[in-house]
């Protein structure tokens, strides 16, 4: 098992460093002309099209018989077997700006349960990864949760919702919870590269309304391995299946959220 891990973890880097490559030359090259809109503020271009035919590409050559769910060119794919879960490009509008907070994220995930995780932080060149038993890991260190317990202390990032409207009103109610009880909110704009800061300890904890799969598998993987706790608001531990809402965090600081998160909802 131990070796099958680290085939597809070789795949999964191979994959995400050839992406990066590409993302990396293509920065700062795209006009709004060329930015369409899949949902209000929610952009795709044909670079992030791209970065992800080159990934399914190195993944389906290097582990013939596996299957990729990818954000833009096969989001409803069958996820039975060995599934890949694809980011290309997880922060669009980021890069679209030239605001370096975009990564490539990428899973390997067998029944419901990511077994490698690999985000690449593309401006930055910081690569992690994360093998289920096998730890968290930074650019060849190991990473670890944070151990700040208080919440007035703590360092949480978020995700603000901006399609999907109707949410922005308990949004806010959580939002002005965890303001005024923590110790700072943070709103870089990737949820991969949110869930490895969470796994390194610079976020104490992270909170999203709507997330699917691809931004989650890989950072979820990682938050986990460095000791932390991701789940949706509800508690299931299940973030490779349906689009949904996040919460992760060190155990203490992952505990409070869930208890705002639900004494908001309840309200
Ligand atoms: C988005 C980013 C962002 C989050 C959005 C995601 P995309 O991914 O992760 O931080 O707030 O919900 O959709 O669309 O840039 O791949
Ligand atoms: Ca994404
Ligand atoms: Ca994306």
């Amino acid at each position: 098992m131990k070796s099958e891990l680290t085939q597809l973890l070789a795949a999964a880097q191979l994959a995400a460093d050839r992406a990066a490559a590409f993302l990396r030359e293509q920065e700062g090259r795209l006009g709004p002309e060329s930015w369409s809109e899949k949902r209000p503020s929610d952009f795709v271009t044909e670079v992030d099209r791209e970065a992800e035919r080159m990934i399914a590409d190195v993944l389906l050559r290097h582990v013939p018989g596996s299957r990729v769910v990818g954000e833009e060119l096969t989001p409803d794919g069958a996820r039975d077997g060995l599934t890949w879960i694809v980011d290309p490009l997880d922060g669009t509008t980021n890069f679209l700006h030239r605001f370096p907070m975009y990564a490539v994220s990428i899973a390997a995930v067998e029944d419901r349960e990511p077994l490698v995780g690999v985000v690449v932080h593309v401006s930055a060149g910081a690569r992690y990864h994360a093998l289920k038993g096998g730890g968290a890991w930074q650019d060849g260190r190991r990473i670890a949760v944070s151990a700040v317990r208080e919440p007035r202390l703590a360092l949480v990032g978020t995700g603000f919702p901006y399609s999907e409207m109707d949410q922005l009103p308990l949004y806010q109610r959580q939002f002005e919870a965890i303001i005024r009880g923590s110790g700072g909110v943070r709103r870089p704009g990737s949820a991969a590269l949110d869930l490895c800061d969470v796994a390194a300890g610079r976020f104490d904890g992270f909170w999203e309304l709507a997330l699917s799969p691809w931004d989650v598998a890989a950072g979820a993987l990682l938050v986990r391995e460095a000791g932390g706790v991701v789940t949706d608001h509800d508690g299931n531990t299940d973030v490779t299946s349906h689009r949904g809402s996040i919460v992760a965090g060190n155990p203490a600081v992952y505990a409070w959220l869930r208890d705002v998160l639900r004494s908001m909802r309840d309200a």
